[in-house]
């Protein structure tokens, strides 16, 4: 068999998904169709995040609302909550958008082409082809990052990504079958997520050993090329530990478009590059005016574009304040959507502040 002859690769690697794919809670095998709610909730889910990751946000999504339309009617804090710690928020405001644009104008049915999918909250490219094979078992060339790096090695493409996106594009599209579409695309994912992964892959026991470019070449490991990334830069705030008389401490809200949008957090100053903050500046962003004691240590975070470094301070406020926020006993913050950054940011309180 040649790497020219699509149709052995395809059925190659079927059969081989049909031995080994990953048995996960969204999937269907054999003849049976999965939910396309199913479908779009875990592709949303996948952008830039585990399986491991997100099988449990998973389950407790469909627990919690089994159908689009329960979805579509959940108070939108109730979906930033129940997202909290998964990252990337924008995914779960658009979520919530497209959920309700699905149930109130199409009856609960996602449509089947991608060019209509495309069209909805946070439906992209990759999740508009992915729904179009997986759902609708209808043929899309689905590619994510496991399918970019699957080709490059099969193809041996040296050029450096993003300017192979195009190239790698055609090859998983040359690939593509028309026979079961979903599974392929799910099985070309596998592949890239169990044997064909970023370091050490496994080609020993990997369906296209003897028809990889790359692997003959020996040159597998180092595909695809990637441009070198800018350093992440590192960012500097304080963050104001403030409780109350009775115990409970202020959150707010954080502004509903932007880094962590929507969601709740420990109010901080601004996060500015390179300088960190002094405690002569401490004034000018706290929430409340109070006494504000350092606390040691740091909390760090990182996210897609830069380090985070929090310094914590703690202060009492005076029963007349009268702060734009929330507060929140110590038991019941658990409640509220805090991103990992602020869980850390609670936890980091709790240890060193009483
Ligand atoms: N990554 C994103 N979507 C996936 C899927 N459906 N199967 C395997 N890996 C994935």
């Amino acid at each position: 068999m040649s790497v020219c002859d699509p149709s052995a690769l395809a059925r190659s690697l079927l059969a081989w998904y049909d031995r080994a794919g990953r048995a996960l809670p969204w999937r269907k095998k054999g003849n049976e169709r999965p939910d396309p709610y199913h479908v779009w909730l875990s592709e949303v889910m996948l952008q830039q995040t585990t399986v491991a990751a997100v099988t449990p946000y998973f389950l407790r999504f469909i627990e919690r609302w089994p159908t689009i339309a329960q979805l579509a009617t959940a108070p939108t804090d109730d979906v930033m909550h129940a997202w909290a710690g998964l990252g990337y928020y924008a995914r779960a405001r658009n979520l919530h958008a497209c959920a309700k644009m699905v149930a109130q104008w199409r009856g609960g049915q996602f449509p089947d082409d991608e060019e209509a999918l495309r069209k909805l909250p946070g439906v992209g490219d990759y999740t508009a082809a992915a729904i179009t094979a997986i759902a609708f078992g209808k043929r899309a060339v689905v590619v994510d990052g496991n399918v970019e790096r699957v080709m490059a090695r099969l193809f041996a493409v040296t050029e450096p990504l993003p300017a192979a996106k195009g190239r790698l594009k055609a090859l998983a599209a040359h690939l593509t079958p028309d026979m079961r579409p979903g599974d392929y695309a799910q099985a070309v994912m596998d592949l890239g997520a169990t044997i064909c992964s970023p370091r050490n892959p496994a080609c020993g026991i990997c369906p296209w050993m003897n028809e990889c470019q790359g692997r003959r070449q020996g040159i597998e490991a180092q595909l695809p090329a990637k441009l070198a990334k800018p350093e992440r830069p590192t960012r500097h705030g304080i963050a104001y530990w403030t409780a109350r008389k009775d115990g409970a401490v202020l959150i707010r809200r954080r502004p509903p478009q932007g880094l962590l949008g929507g969601m709740m957090e420990i109010p901080s100053t601004p996060w500015r590059d390179d300088t960190p903050w002094d405690m002569a500046e401490l004034a000018a962003h706290q929430p409340v005016a109070a006494q504000w004691r350092p606390l040691p240590g740091l909390v760090r975070h990182t996210f897609t574009h830069f380090h985070l470094e929090l310094r914590l301070v703690a202060g009492k406020a005076s029963a007349n304040a009268t702060p734009l926020g929330l507060w929140v006993a110590l038991d019941k913050l658990s409640d509220h959507a805090l991103p990992s950054v602020m869980v850390k940011v609670v936890k980091h309180a709790l240890a060193k502040a009483y």
